[in-house]
């Protein structure tokens, strides 16, 4: 029997069937041949949510959930965060190694000339109402772009797809910058890539014609450690978004439009902004403990806890804490840091946490953050999503060049009617409605 093998024995007709094992996985495929009848459709695998589904090779990040390690291309995200930049990162993510300093120079120097948008796209965000999601907003420019760059459906072509990806990286901060500012009705301000990525975007969102104004560095600077740390992720939600819709060969802005609409959900980007509502209706450090039973309870959860793959501090929510005092140097210590701590600190030493390995998330301490930065909190996702760009496009980029992958059409388990014949409207009875 060879080594690297699983045997697998049908008990309905006794038979053994010996399926390989590479990279601690099996093929789905191979237990198609496991039938009781020849004209058996063959066994499945059933996993909601595919949590135990790999759905790819990747060579782009590696989480150690249990331990909670987190690499980019093989580098530590804490090296990283501490001694990179985020355009830095988002060519290794992209390119697969670090640039050399000309390589980077060339890179900064693209990217930063992509920052301008189409002048329809800018008058399309004005028809928006003064309080639309900027999640909402910002998937629909995605959208507008693809119709603005359709040489982008060449995603088999790699000179347009490098092109695409400056387009995406240069243009995304004016997109969420101009949301920014139509949503508190203040101008425009057009880009300068003279201010590095950050430093632009701080600018764009800031600049109010003042005679002396200056970006913040410390604050650039945390907005860029940020973004480094939501880079990349592997496998999630808005990334598999992206990859699905890839796989159907849809230009990069409409994947991304869908990969923006995962990113909103609470349980995956939005937890940020749930943990700012839900630190704000704990109120009070004396609440903690009492709000904490309720989770106990299942009433809720604790935003900002728990994640698919991390059964250890995550490595991000770290990082995230040290930049949080940095930048309440800045702008002064926010009262909902306090209420953090405290949940944190309860929740770290209670049974019900420590045995489902509930740590706090990289969501846990951004939101508090942006908050101290005076971000309105639905905006806090597209901050979220301006960092992940270059990890979706660096995993859409593999997805197209992979020669294995084929579209993304997943099997189900049928559990309706069989086959019946159409009633007649007037011999129907009637049965019983969900009214939602
Ligand atoms: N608060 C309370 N209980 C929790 C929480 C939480 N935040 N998360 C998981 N649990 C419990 C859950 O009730 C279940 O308990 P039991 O075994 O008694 O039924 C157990 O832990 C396992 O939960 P699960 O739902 O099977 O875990 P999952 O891997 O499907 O969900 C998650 C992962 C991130 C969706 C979930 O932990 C969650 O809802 N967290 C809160 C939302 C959040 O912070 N999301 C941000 C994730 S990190 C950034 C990102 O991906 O965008």
């Amino acid at each position: 029997m060879a080594p690297d093998t699983l045997t697998v024995i049908d008990n309905r007709t006794g038979k053994s069937y010996e399926i390989p094992i590479t990279h601690e996985t099996i093929p789905a495929s191979a237990l198609r041949q496991i039938k009781v009848n020849p004209d058996d459709f063959g066994i499945m695998a059933y996993d909601p949510g595919y949590g135990n589904t790999a759905s790819c090779k990747s060579a782009i990040t590696y989480i150690d959930g249990d331990k909670g390690i987190l690499l980019y291309r093989g580098y530590p995200i804490e090296q990283l965060a501490e001694q990179s930049s985020f355009l830095e990162v988002a060519y290794l993510l992209i390119h697969g190694e670090l640039p050399t300093q000309a390589q980077l120079d060339k890179w900064v120097y693209d990217v930063m000339h992509h920052t301008f948008i189409h002048e329809n796209l800018t008058r399309m965000l004005e028809a928006f109402r003064y309080d639309a999601h900027p999640m909402s907003m910002l998937a629909s420019a995605l959208s507008i772009m693809s119709t603005l760059h359709p040489d982008a459906k060449n995603v088999d072509d790699e000179a347009s797809r490098n092109k695409q990806v400056l387009r995406i990286l240069g243009k995304l901060p004016t997109v969420a910058a101009f949301i920014y500012r139509h949503r508190i009705g203040r101008p425009y301000n057009y880009p300068n890539s003279d201010l590095g990525y950050t430093g632009n975007f701080v600018y764009m969102l800031d600049y109010m014609h003042q005679s002396k104004y200056e970006v913040n560095p410390v604050l650039a600077k945390a907005l860029d450690v940020l973004f480094i740390l939501h880079a990349d992720h592997e496998q999630n939600c808005s990334t598999s978004v992206m990859r699905n819709i890839g796989s159907a060969k849809a230009d990069p802005y409409s994947a991304m439009s869908g990969a923006v609409g995962a990113l909103y959900g609470p349980l995956h980007g939005g937890a940020n902004e749930a943990v700012v509502k839900m630190l704000t209706e704990i109120g009070s450090v004396k609440n903690v403990p009492g709000y904490v039973e309720r989770v106990k309870k299942g009433e809720f959860r604790l935003m900002g806890f728990g994640h698919r793959v991390y059964k250890n501090y995550d490595p991000r929510a770290r990082i995230i804490k040290q930049v949080a005092y940095d930048v309440f140097k800045v702008t002064g210590s926010d009262p909902l840091l306090d209420i953090a701590l405290a949940l944190e600190e309860v929740a770290l030493h209670d049974d019900y946490f420590i045995s489902r390995k509930l740590y706090p998330n990289v969501d846990f301490y951004s939101g508090i953050i942006y908050r101290a930065m005076r971000f309105p909190v639905e905006f806090f996702t597209v901050l979220f999503a301006l960092g992940r760009a270059p990890g979706w496009l660096a995993q859409w980029i593999e997805l197209v060049t992979d020669r294995e992958q084929r579209i993304a059409r997943p099997r189900q388990i049928y559990i309706g009617h069989p086959q019946r014949d159409y009633v007649p409207l007037a011999q129907r009875e009637a049965h019983p409605v969900h009214q939602g």
